[in-house]
């Protein structure tokens, strides 16, 4: 699909390199058809030895000549790196970002360019097990959204959506999701190290154990509400109830809903523009 095609990568940071090696592993792209942009040599360098991909400290240069420009930079350097973009993008660009919270109004509006793809990925992206829900401005071809479908895949799955809404949805769910089932994880250790468990072995009960659930849940081929499994391992008058009955106590559930809910919250605030709209 990308044969003689040019993908940029403006911020050649984990995300961009777990693109670049997802998309040379899948054998989607080559890296003859990658270039990487952004300030530290040193950087540029490891991905050139790595990937064998071209790169250079110059943003717009790498931008010129590509199909597609992915913006893959922390937040807080979008506007200056939009900036030096702007007039320097072709009019059959696909811009494609990943960058949280950044909206397709802002970008478009940043670039002077309205053929923009937003996502958001998560942090297991990093080693192909990621999950991306993303989103397109009504310009983007066909041929575009597929070819930031495969673009997107090389971070593990994807879900295209319509509504630009969704992305801060998905930013609180699963985008910031890892962070919970870390802190989860984290609780879990800490109290079997407190009833005198090693804590090595202690971690490896509990990351085999939140790994075999998930492994547990998906193997059913019908759809199997969470709460059914649950049960299953809820005995009369058992330890799972015993403990159950104190999460619920403690607002356990609740607590996971108004904290996905805040973050949503937070995720609309932080897409607002220049002058706080939230943006449509
Ligand atoms: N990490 C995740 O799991 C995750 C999940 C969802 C979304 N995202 C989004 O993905 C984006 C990238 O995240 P990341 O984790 O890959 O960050 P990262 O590793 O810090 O990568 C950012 C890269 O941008 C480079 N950069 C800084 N200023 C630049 C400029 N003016 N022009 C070009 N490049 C510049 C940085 O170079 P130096 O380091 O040399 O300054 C670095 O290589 C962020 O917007 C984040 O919101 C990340």
């Amino acid at each position: 699909m990308f044969e003689n095609k040019c993908i940029a990568f403006i911020g050649p940071g984990m995300m961009a390199e777990a693109m670049i090696a997802g998309m040379i592993h899948q054998g989607v792209a080559q890296p003859s058809s990658m270039m990487a942009a952004g300030p530290t040599l040193e950087r540029l360098e490891y991905l050139n030895d790595k990937y064998g991909i071209e790169v250079g400290t110059d943003n717009a240069t790498a931008a010129r000549t590509a199909d597609v420009v992915v913006l893959s930079v922390k937040p807080q350097r979008l506007d200056r790196v939009l900036a030096g973009l702007k007039g320097c993008i072709q009019p059959g660009t696909l811009v494609l970002s990943i960058v949280a919270g950044a909206s397709l109004s802002k970008i478009s509006r940043g670039l002077e360019h309205d053929i923009v793809v937003r996502s958001m990925p998560n942090t297991p992206a990093q080693i192909g097990e990621g999950i991306t829900v993303w989103t397109a401005a009504e310009s983007v071809t066909s041929e575009q959204i597929e070819m930031a479908r495969q673009i997107l895949k090389a971070l593990g799955q994807e879900i295209f959506l319509e509504e630009e809404n969704y992305l801060d949805m998905a930013t609180a769910l699963s985008g910031t999701g890892p962070a919970y089932v870390f802190l989860f994880m984290e609780a879990m250790v800490d109290a079997g190290v407190h009833m005198g468990f090693p804590r090595r072995i202690a971690e490896q009960l509990v990351a085999q154990t939140v790994r075999g659930s998930v492994d547990f849940y998906r193997t059913h081929e019908e759809h199997v509400h969470l709460a059914r499994l649950r049960n299953q391992v809820t005995s009369p008058g058992g330890t799972s109830a015993e403990a159950l009955y104190y999460l619920e106590k403690a607002g356990f559930r609740t607590a996971i809903s108004r904290a996905i809910w805040a973050a949503y919250e937070r995720s609309r605030e932080l897409g607002k523009d220049a002058k706080g709209h939230i943006p449509e």
